[in-house]
């Protein structure tokens, strides 16, 4: 075990499964996007990371799953570790091996593949059987009915909500016990959004897939999430219990946009709270 693990693991009590502590993350060397986030996720957990459009939901599911590199970004402080152990150094194909995959936003399907096509792409770092692959198969199809009735079809030619559910089954096909899942409800109808939540807690209660949610859609993913980090300009400003926090006046003043003076920063917010953990 090197130091680095070892002083991962050595406070009393389990480590977080997940644990991001204090990450800034810059682009173009110049860019300061992300100004000391820290996160966990506990093991079998569904963690909702919240925020408006720019907030830096993105760029911290990149950093984690280490995507960062292929858009001039870069982790210029803190720390990640996963299962215990410092993932920041791993290529994403190292990390998809230790059971973490990203599903990014905007679904990114190949467009001219079959569904079933695009979910086969999803079990490249795995050498696996034919039969290991039929049953990896079976098992996205048992989650995603509709991607079953839908496996010949030219994934360009199926819908929003069909395509969301091709990238996640794509990513279960890596067989993952964390999914960094990006904006899923973008651009969906309401009740597909409710159809592909439920999947995401059918995955979490039965194949004990933990996740890490980042959403713009802060009152549903609050419903299906454990734990929730409200992320505003590349700062954590607020954490809380899924249902405290869905509960709390700030939170629906701010995005149900029920305040008289318009949509106003959660900096302004009165009751506005946050643990200083890792500032020592
Ligand atoms: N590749 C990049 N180069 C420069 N700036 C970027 C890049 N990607 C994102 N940003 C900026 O970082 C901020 C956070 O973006 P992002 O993480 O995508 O937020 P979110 O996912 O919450 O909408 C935004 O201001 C965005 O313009
Ligand atoms: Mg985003």
């Amino acid at each position: 075990m090197t130091a680095q693990t070892a002083n991962q693991t050595a406070p009393a009590g389990a480590p977080a499964y997940l644990s991001v502590n204090n990450v800034e993350v810059i682009y173009d060397h110049v860019i300061l996007v992300l100004k000391g986030v820290s996160l966990e996720v506990p093991e079998g957990k569904i963690v909702a990371l919240l925020g408006a459009n720019g907030a830096g939901k993105s760029t911290t599911l990149k950093s984690i799953s280490t995507l960062l590199k292929g858009e001039r970004g870069e982790v210029t402080k803190g720390s990640i570790a996963f299962r215990g152990e410092r993932v920041d150094q791993l290529t994403p194909n190292e990390l998809v091996k230790k059971g973490m995959v990203q599903v990014m936003e905007g679904r990114h399907c190949f467009g001219h593949l079959t569904v079933e096509e695009n979910l086969l792409t999803g079990a490249y770092t795995r050498s696996i059987s034919r039969a290991d692959l039929k049953e990896s198969l079976e098992r996205v199809y048992h989650y995603f009915p509709r991607l079953k009735t839908r496996r010949t079809s030219q994934s360009g030619y199926t819908s929003g909500g069909e395509q969301q559910m091709t990238a996640i089954g794509r990513a279960l096909m890596a067989r993952p016990t964390m999914i960094l899942l990006d904006e899923p409800s973008m651009g969906l109808a309401p009740q597909i959004v409710e159809e592909i939540f439920e999947i995401v807690r059918d995955l979490n209660q039965r194949e004990k897939v933990s996740f890490l949610l980042a959403e713009q859609n802060t009152m549903v993913a609050l419903r299906y999430a454990d734990f929730g980090y409200i992320l505003e300009n590349g700062r954590v400003v607020m954490e809380g219990d899924a249902k405290e926090l869905a509960a709390n006046e700030d939170v629906k003043e701010f995005y149900l946009g029920l305040s008289s003076g318009g949509r106003k920063s959660f900096r302004d917010v009165k009751h506005y709270r946050r643990r200083k953990r890792w500032l020592a």
